[in-house]
């Protein structure tokens, strides 16, 4: 097994002439969970969609579960965020992005993520539509479709931007529940405005500066 889930070296990341992550550098062992506080616009988000391949950063490196091109690091990462990330699709295809995974598999995630019960009264099931930016669903329920998808996906790295902020206390309990489901055994970044929905496997870092200290 590689030693680190994710090894970043003195990453950099600017958006046109506008600098955001700075010389980053982060390890974190296979099954090491960190989480990541910091001001709203220090660059959490960024720093998330290059930990999942969306962007490559202009300096330094990066190896995740191994890989370093931007499209194999997409196949290792799973990123749940809120909920407009959801494709105005129905259910099954925002869970399976398109692949053909078995309908067991489908609602083992379901299960898991706490959507099963749902699922099962609505008329037409795993085929209804989510709506535009998942208007017709609660945001809760949101939150659990994109843990399936990552639970079917399977992936090793977890990427987690802020998944409960826009929930009620009640709804984000239950979804931090699923989270935990998913998270289990999984390398994971969790980036979060709220302290307290990290439990004690995290190590906490703070965003400064477009890098990392501890918090
Ligand atoms: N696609 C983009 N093009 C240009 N600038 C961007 C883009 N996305 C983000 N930025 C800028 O980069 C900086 C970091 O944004 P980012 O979304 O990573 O912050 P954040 O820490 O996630 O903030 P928040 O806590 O509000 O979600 C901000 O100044 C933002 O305005
Ligand atoms: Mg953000």
């Amino acid at each position: 097994m590689e030693e680190y889930a994710i090894c970043s070296d003195n990453i950099s990341f600017s958006y046109a002439d506008k600098p955001v992550i700075k010389n980053l550098s982060l390890r974190v062992r296979p099954g090491g969970h960190i989480g990541i506080l910091g001001g709203s616009g220090c660059g959490k988000s960024t720093l998330l969609k290059i930990l999942a391949g969306l962007y490559a950063p202009d300096q330094g490196s990066l190896l995740l579960a191994g890989r370093r091109s931007p499209e194999e690091i997409r196949t290792q990462t799973a990123l749940v965020m809120q909920r407009s990330s959801l494709f105005p699709l129905s259910i099954r295809d925002n869970i399976t992005c398109g692949h053909a995974f078995p309908e067991e598999k489908i609602w083992a995630a379901c299960e898991n993520a706490g959507l099963a019960h749902w699922i099962r009264q609505l008329p037409t099931g795993l085929d209804t539509p989510v709506g535009e930016r998942g208007n017709q669903v609660s945001g809760g329920q949101a939150q659990r479709i994109q843990i399936a998808r990552a639970l079917c996906k399977d992936a090793p790295v977890i990427l987690l931007d802020e998944p409960v902020s826009a929930l009620d206390q009640d709804t984000g309990l239950f979804v931090l529940d699923a989270l935990r489901r998913l998270t289990e055994g999984r390398t994971v970044v969790h980036v979060t405005h709220h302290r307290e929905t990290l439990d004690d496997s995290y190590r906490v870092y703070r965003m400064e500066k477009g890098g990392l200290i501890d918090a």
